[in-house]
């Protein structure tokens, strides 16, 4: 029998790594895109992947559109990934991302207990819930103190996730990945910023780049690993929550001295807080800056998840190093800057 899975945010980096993924397991994959005035299935082609998916229009803020699709395709498995995802613009879109990243989860529960009771349910949970960290690292039975609009959604729908379980007994499965990374990150996370920005620098393109607090720590793996086990979750026997995480904790200030390493900078830091620069020892030129202004209201200083019980019950770890995963990027963002191509 061939599996229909439906993915939500087919056009983001989760969606696109996650989408190949199935196809390679011969799955029909139905990508669900909300209209925008530009296409945004750049990573579906730098996959290859984009004629072999069935894209179908969708918004998560359109209660009827979300029944309709459910009811129509009657999927398999759905992977809802789609999301205001950018913690940042979180502060200054809180409403939005509350219908989004929390409401929505509800409309797209509701459809599945009345249209498609059987399908089995993957929602992006993150380790941004876990937010001024209770203990460390984070598993299963840390406690959660969101410190974003964006986590404070992501936990009510962590919770109505949970909730649809226990009460309606739905396949549901809430996955609190913690930071995955990859050449196809959007832009705006800071990870994708150093790297392109790096690139830039080293190909003559850009002078510096500005960053907001160097000291943050993450756990940051590779998004290619941890698709995997978004997927090895839905094949259980019983929904579940897990973790998916390294359990190691690197600084932005690590990430720009990784990524400058494999570009062949060798940045040393002067001054403290916004005085705060990166100098490539090798031409005395500044390249990083801190600007004040990419500070964040409420910041969650450290983040480093404890995957001890994906690796029991699934079998996962993950299998890509911290320093591989900022060279692949680094590697990636040279080859685009250094070549004709439009890329993203
Ligand atoms: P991403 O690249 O930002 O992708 C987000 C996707 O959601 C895009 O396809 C976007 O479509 C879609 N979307 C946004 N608003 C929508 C709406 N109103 N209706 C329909 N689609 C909408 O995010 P990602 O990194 O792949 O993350 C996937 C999921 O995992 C997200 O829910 C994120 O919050 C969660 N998560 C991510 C991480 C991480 O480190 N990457 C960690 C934990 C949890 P457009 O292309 O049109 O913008
Ligand atoms: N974006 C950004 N830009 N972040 C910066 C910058 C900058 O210029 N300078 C420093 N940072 C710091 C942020 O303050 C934060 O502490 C850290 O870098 C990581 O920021 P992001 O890359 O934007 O990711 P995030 O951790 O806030 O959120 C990502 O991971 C979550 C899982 O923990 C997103 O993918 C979320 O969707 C995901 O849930």
């Amino acid at each position: 029998m061939v599996k229909r899975a439906l993915i939500t945010g087919i056009s983001g980096q989760d969606g696109a790594y996650l989408a190949k993924f199935l196809l390679e397991k011969q799955y029909k994959v139905y990508g669900a895109v909300r209209r925008t005035s530009a296409a945004s299935l750049h990573r579906l082609d730098e996959l290859k992947i984009k004629d072999q998916v069935h894209l179908i229009d969708f918004d998560l803020m359109e209660h009827g559109n979300i029944i309709e699709i459910i009811r129509s395709l009657h999927p398999h498995e759905i992977y809802n990934l789609a999301a205001q995802s950018f913690v940042s613009a979180s502060f200054t879109q809180p409403i939005y991302t509350a219908e989004v990243d929390g409401l929505a989860v509800t409309r797209m529960l509701e459809a599945v207990r009345l249209f498609a009771p059987e399908a089995r349910f993957y929602q992006a949970s993150t380790s941004e819930m876990f937010g001024k960290v209770q203990s460390i690292p984070q598993n299963e039975e840390t406690p959660f103190y969101p410190r974003s609009p964006y986590g404070v959604a992501k936990l009510y729908a962590h919770w109505i996730v949970k909730n649809y379980r226990e009460s309606f007994g739905l396949f549901t499965c809430s996955g609190l990945l913690f930071n995955h990374e990859s050449p196809l990150r959007g832009r705006e996370f800071v990870t994708r910023k150093i790297t392109l920005g790096l690139a830039n620098i080293r190909a003559g393109l850009q002078k510096t780049i500005a960053l907001g607090n160097l000291d943050a720590k993450r756990d940051w793996g590779f998004a290619g690993d941890y698709i995997e086990g978004m997927w090895l979750m839905l094949q259980k026997p019983h929904g579940d929550d897990f973790v998916l995480a390294t359990n190691t904790a690197f600084s932005v200030r690590d990430f720009v001295d990784c990524a400058g390493k494999s570009l062949d900078f060798d940045i040393q830091w002067h001054g403290e807080g916004v005085e705060e620069r990166g100098i490539d020892r090798k031409s005395g030129n500044t390249i990083v800056t801190v600007s004040k202004d990419l500070f964040r209201p409420a910041e969650v200083d450290l983040l480093i998840g404890d995957f001890k019980k994906a690796k029991q019950d699934l079998g996962w770890e993950p299998k890509t190093s911290f320093p591989r995963l900022v060279s692949m990027m680094t590697g990636a963002d040279y080859d685009r800057v250094t070549s004709d191509r439009v890329f993203f």
